[in-house]
């Protein structure tokens, strides 16, 4: 999964949360002590009547207004949801689609000619099926608290037991047809299928990230074509396809950042001309897939420019920045080189175009080979005291011992490239020793939940490799270690990842998980008393984390079946076919 743009996420100041956080944990905190000393009729018979009144009419209100969180009305939970920075497109999908926030999902019987996707409870007892419908239920989980709570809006927020709109196109859905097929949950798979068919339109007036846009809605839309062959998927994934189409259209053909889906109106984001370096990369396999299967060139052409054009940029040491501008199509003047957030899936869509087309185009896999090679020369190190070796960053050409989670994705690619693509062996190597630093990231925190940026220690007398800041110590239920772990796994058999991915799900149960429905991100990993939940559930969770890990503990058969040998996981682990010509 790449860049997740931070400005999404406002943090809110944490320090006098740490204040009350050391505040409850301390032994002689007060409000352990308390006691209460009175009876409360003793209390009431004290009152005044006018503060008798008073009390009375504040327990009626407050009676009500759980009758109305709790109670049937959603209408109201709807009404009073919402951050303030997204709230007024909410206004808008009201005015748009007055009742589509309070309709329950229809159901639907799942069409007669698909296949189960897995029948594979053969041997119910064992340790790897009890597992496997561990991970079932919580897929399940995560279904029902957005279906209750947030049906038909982007994202839910399963605290608050509300949603969230960021493109307002049904995200979470989008992104979990295919998982819920892969699971064989068929209910579910067909509450999302009759949404796509009845509540899904992609005819209104309204910016969306091009890059985002076409990973999740384009790719879950093509990813859910390629597992069932449903025609259906792919007329909606070539409306939207159309639709963005227009963020092309800049001076230098590198697409702007942003495009109405409405008007066809592109432009770079507000605060910069300049697009993100990994999102103007990471759209190829999208638009190829859009293409080869409707037979209009249109789209791979205009993707697969842009990778061309960035063939040909001069790099440093074959490794890129993080932006390019829309005007003259060079790259930006920042100097930061990293694996992660802005330049992340560049490289690894190096290797998966070059896979998709057939090992055929030359350019793809030497760029990749080169970038490896310099990924390694100049951007890895071993922390002390333990040796783990990590991919830090370049700034202004100093090593900065920063590694984001997202840079765990790294370890999977590298495996797939050495076996499918033949790499030397020390690509594998260096995927095993950087996928036990990536557990390492969960495994130093007291919740098992890795940060979202890590810092290595290189002083030869620290005590602790891996250094947390307390900016840094959230989780979004990120998908990259899983994702290698179900590389690694896949292709090496070896059962210790599967029992990495354990670890790490029991941890999400224990710490993300919400009773009434959903997972939630958290913002702190440090503290298991004090996780400061962030009230969101992402909805890469149903399209990357959960598949992931489903697929790690799935039989063989079923593994097979989904394998990256059959198929070319996009950015968000939409599955796509591979073509076996150029
Ligand atoms: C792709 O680039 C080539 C060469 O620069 C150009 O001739 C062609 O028109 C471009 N294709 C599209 C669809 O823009
Ligand atoms: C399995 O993987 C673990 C972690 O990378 C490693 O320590 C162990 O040696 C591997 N086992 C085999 C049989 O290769």
């Amino acid at each position: 999964m790449p860049i997740r743009t931070t400005a999404t996420y406002i943090d809110i100041p944490y320090k006098a949360e740490l204040q009350n956080s050391a505040a409850t944990n301390s032994p002689n905190a007060g409000v352990f002590n308390y006691r209460p000393r009175r009876s409360l009729w003793r209390i009431w018979m004290r009152l005044s009547r006018y503060q008798r009144y008073l009390l009375l009419l504040i327990m009626i209100i407050i009676i009500a207004l759980i009758y109305n969180l709790f109670g049937a009305s959603s209408v109201v939970v709807s009404r009073s949801s919402g951050k303030a920075y997204d709230s007024y497109r909410r206004i808008e999908d009201r005015i748009e689609r007055p009742d589509s926030y309070i309709k329950k999902a229809p159901r639907v019987e799942a069409a007669a000619d698909i296949p189960p996707g897995s029948d594979l409870l053969v041997d119910e007892s064992s340790l790897e099926n009890k597992r496997l419908s561990a991970i079932r239920s919580a897929c399940v989980h995560a279904w029902r608290g957005y279906k209750e709570f947030a049906w038909g809006h982007d994202h839910l927020l399963p605290i608050s037991k509300k949603f969230d709109d960021w493109f307002g196109l049904g995200l979470t859905i989008l992104d979990a047809i295919d998982t819920l097929f892969i699971m064989g949950l068929m209910d579910e798979y067909g509450e999302a299928r009759n949404f796509v068919v009845e509540d899904l339109s992609f005819d209104k007036n309204r910016d969306v990230n091009f890059f985002e846009t076409s990973i999740r809605v384009l790719g879950g839309l093509l990813g859910a074509h390629t597992v069932t062959k449903d025609k259906l998927f792919l007329e909606k994934a070539r409306d939207i396809g159309n639709r963005l189409l227009p963020a092309f259209n800049s001076r230098s053909n590198i697409p702007f950042s942003d495009v109405n889906i409405g008007t066809g109106s592109a432009h770079g984001p507000n605060w910069a001309q300049d697009s993100t370096v990994s999102e103007v990369s990471s759209v190829q396999l999208e638009f190829r897939t859009l293409s080869r299967l409707t037979g209009d060139s249109i789209f791979e052409e205009k993707a697969f420019n842009v990778s061309k054009h960035l063939h040909h940029l001069p790099k440093e040491n074959h490794l890129v920045p993080m932006f390019i501008s829309t005007d003259t199509g060079r790259f930006g003047n920042d100097q930061t080189i990293t694996l992660g957030a802005r330049a992340d899936s560049y490289y690894e869509y190096l290797l998966k175009q070059w896979i998709q087309t057939g090992k055929k185009i030359d350019f793809l896999k030497e760029d990749y080979l080169k970038a490896i090679q310099s990924v390694r020369d100049h951007l890895t190190r071993r922390s002390s005291p333990n040796g783990l070796l990590f991919v830090g960053e370049l700034k202004n050409r100093r090593f900065s011992p920063k590694m984001d989670h997202l840079v765990c994705y790294l370890p999977g690619t590298l495996t797939l490239g050495h076996f499918e693509g033949g790499f030397p062996k020390w690509h594998l190597d260096m995927a095993i020793e950087l996928i036990r630093t990536c557990v390492s990231m969960y495994s130093t925190t007291q919740t098992g939940l890795s940060p979202e940026i890590a810092h290595f220690n290189l002083a030869k007398n620290g005590e602790d490799d891996i250094i947390v800041k307390s900016n840094d110590a959230h989780n979004l239920l990120r998908p990259e270690t899983v994702e290698s772990l179900w590389y690694l796994h896949y292709f090496t058999r070896n059962e210790t990842y599967r029992d990495w991915a354990w670890d790490i799900f029991q941890a999400f149960e224990e710490y993300a998980k919400i009773p009434s429905g959903g997972y939630t991100s958290i913002g702190n990993v440090l503290n298991k008393h004090f996780t400061r939940p962030r009230d969101k559930m992402e909805s890469f969770f149903l399209g990357e984390t959960l598949k992931y890990w489903y697929l790690i503990f799935a039989s063989r058969e079923i593994q097979d079946k989904f394998s990256p040998r059959a198929y070319i996981y996009n950015t968000e682990a939409h599955l796509l076919p591979i073509f076996n010509d150029a």
